[in-house]
């Protein structure tokens, strides 16, 4: 059972739609590793709009649909129309006449979901200020292959309750994760989400990384200043002291635990340099898994 126009938000998927996007996604890690040909999106193109840099998003998206056997485009504002004005209700009827699908990365959640109300093709989210979706199936699929499951174990998250925070929880809490939050007053993840993980999960945010910490099976950080925030890294740098991924932390969780990063990292600040090479093996898994999720998500939203 298969229903979704888009990828917006993994609040608005079921825990069966999420465990079905990370079978399909295991199954083509798999053929890729294989190189069994598996084109299951043969003739067909996706748009990528990116109004903020990328690096893993960019290089997964387009590396994928050659996978699948089809095309991606980037489309960048400053080329096109859109970066000049024209609406987003037009610029959205226009590219649902070239393309069979959307990928967006912008500022504003409201957008990518103004984008998606006008498009007739699918649109997935490629990170806005509020969700990093895509990127959390990857953390997701990374988790159940080195942990064998994801239902009753306890991630910590540790940083800024930004997109990704966000993301995390609700992925999480639909798969039957434990969630434990730690971030600086001020800097907790959206209010609503973290009352509705609280009443259908096993949720807690504090400001004590210790305590988030201990027993933990997977800890999570992101950097402290993230893409439009650059005039804030002053003030955050303050308030991000003690933020961090270190040895401490680690001796707190679970033994084994693993240890997450969505990338790009700054050493030294939210992560420390030896922390992030002894699990190092993980974070790239993590990266990898962008390509074999979003591959998933592709065949289920643009496939046949
Ligand atoms: N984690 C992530 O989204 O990486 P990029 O910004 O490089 O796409």
């Amino acid at each position: 059972m298969f229903d979704q126009k888009d990828f917006l938000l993994l609040s608005e998927y079921s825990p069966e739609e999420i465990a079905a996007l990370l079978d399909l996604a295991a199954e083509l890690k798999e053929m890729k590793r294989n190189g069994e040909p598996h084109a299951l999106l043969a003739g067909k193109t996706l748009g990528m709009i990116f109004e903020k840099a990328s690096t893993r998003t960019r290089v997964s998206f387009e590396v994928g649909m050659y996978d699948l056997g089809g095309h991606a485009l980037l489309l960048s504002p400053r080329d096109m129309q859109l970066g000049r004005g024209e609406p987003i209700e037009d610029t959205a009827r226009v590219l649902s006449r070239y393309l069979d699908g959307i990928m967006i990365r912008t500022f504003e959640q409201e957008k990518v979901e103004q984008l998606a109300r006008w498009s007739s093709i699918p649109v997935i989210n490629g990170l806005t200020d509020f969700a990093h979706p895509c990127q959390v199936m990857a953390d997701l699929l990374t988790i159940r292959e080195h942990k064998g499951r994801l239902a009753g174990l306890t991630l910590c998250y540790v940083g800024d309750g930004f997109n990704v925070a966000n993301s995390l929880i609700a992925g999480c809490v639909k798969t039957g994760m434990k969630v434990r939050m730690a971030c600086p007053s001020g800097y907790e993840p959206d209010p609503d989400l973290m009352a509705w993980a609280a009443e259908e999960g096993d949720f807690l945010c504090t400001p004590d990384v210790m305590a988030a910490a201990a027993g933990a099976d997977v800890l999570y950080t992101d950097v402290w200043a993230s893409m439009g925030q650059e005039d804030e890294a002053a003030a955050r740098e303050k308030a991000f002291a003690g933020y961090q991924i270190n040895q401490a932390v680690v001796a707190a969780a679970a033994p084994g635990a693993m240890v997450l990063h969505d990338l790009p990292a700054h050493k030294g600040e939210e992560i420390t340099f030896e922390v992030f090479e002894a699990h190092a093996r993980e974070i790239f898994d993590q990266a990898e898994n962008r390509l074999h999720a979003q591959k998933a998500i592709l065949v289920k939203l643009m496939g046949n």
